[in-house]
């Protein structure tokens, strides 16, 4: 028993900051930053603000539906870690703009940047057995809480969101492992400004993923070589290089795309779904590992197996 994938759809904004603009403004250089992270450029939301840029996704997401679903779904997750906006929460103030029925569960959910992996969570147990949908739209702006002068951190970030639409399935099967360990000094928020230690969050992010993953699969009945594609947090390249490279298996099963994005945080896993539909790899994969990771510390891994069955569109 799993979840199936019914739509998908990203929304990234107009604006950017390239390695070139950052070298204005930090000691840095488009040379180091390519090297450590392989970013070339990051979207910036300017004046669009989380909300807008959710309904944004959602629209897109929910376009080419039929009424019959939409009154279907019963559930919207919101997730960010940058809510500007904390009363009302930002999933009631889309539920009119979207044109979903009122008889829905609507809450935001914020658990860094793995916060769209646990929303998940939570739909895959809302949806069981049930003929629901469930629409998930991840949406951050951390722009807004970047400091411009740390160049530990401002090379790293971009802005956007993305939003998908799932349902029950049987077909499909849905594993998953997630773990919380509290560590408030490696990446928080304090004043206006995110403060992080990326040094020690590549070190936990590249010790622990490895295993989670191969917990999720064992617990899946699936090898990790058989596991066709792995979308992991877009964080920094660099880390999911070498989570490949523990395995031993090709660079193509972990694409890195967010090189003109930047780490969008709980976007960042749905916007690269959406981009992997677009080139047709979606569609075709078989086992299917989805992991996020990030402040809190939090970590949580998605294993979807379902011979191609969790994707209809
Ligand atoms: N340009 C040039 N030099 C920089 C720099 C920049 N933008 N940022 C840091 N440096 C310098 C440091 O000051 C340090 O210099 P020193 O050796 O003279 O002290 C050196 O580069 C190495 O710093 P370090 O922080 O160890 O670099 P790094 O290789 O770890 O790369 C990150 C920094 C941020 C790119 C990297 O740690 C990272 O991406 N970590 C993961 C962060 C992450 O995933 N966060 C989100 C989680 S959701």
């Amino acid at each position: 028993m799993g979840i199936r994938l019914i739509s998908a759809a990203s929304h990234l904004p107009k604006g950017r900051l390239t390695n070139f603009d950052l070298e204005k403004m930090v000691e840095t250089s488009d040379e180091w930053i390519q090297q450590r992270t392989g970013l070339i450029s990051r979207t910036i939301a300017e004046d669009e603000t989380i909300t807008e840029m959710a309904i944004e996704a959602g629209k897109k997401c929910l376009a080419d539906l039929n009424q019959e679903t939409i009154d279907k779904i019963k559930i919207l997750i919101v997730t960010s870690a940058s809510y500007l906006q904390v009363v009302p929460h930002v999933s009631a103030s889309i539920v009119e703009p979207l044109g979903l029925n009122r008889d829905i569960l609507a809450f935001d959910l914020n658990a860094g940047c793995t916060s769209y992996i646990y929303a998940m969570d939570i739909v895959e147990k809302y949806l069981k057995e049930t003929d629901n949908y469930a629409l998930v739209v991840a949406s951050d702006k951390l722009s807004d809480y970047v400091d411009y002068t740390d160049r530990g951190t401002c090379i790293l970030f971009g802005d956007g969101a993305a939003a998908t639409l799932w349902s029950y399935t049987e077909k499909a099967e849905y594993y998953s492992i997630n773990q919380t360990i509290t560590n408030p000094d490696v990446l928080y928020r304090e004043g206006k400004y995110v403060h992080m230690n990326g040094a020690e969050v590549f070190k936990f992010a590249v010790g622990t993923l490895p295993g989670l993953i191969e917990d999720v699969c064992e617990k899946g009945d699936v090898n990790v070589e058989d596991v066709d594609l792995f979308l992991l947090h877009q964080a920094n390249g660099r880390i999911i290089e070498s989570v490949a490279r523990k395995f031993r298996l090709e660079d193509e099963r972990f694409p890195v795309r967010y090189q003109n994005i930047g780490n969008t945080s709980s976007p960042s896993i749905p916007i690269l779904m959406t981009q992997m539909l677009e080139e047709n790899v979606l569609q075709k994969t078989e086992n299917l590992i989805l992991a996020g990771f990030g402040a809190g510390l939090s970590l949580g891994v998605i294993l979807l197996k379902g011979n191609g069955q969790y994707v209809v569109k």
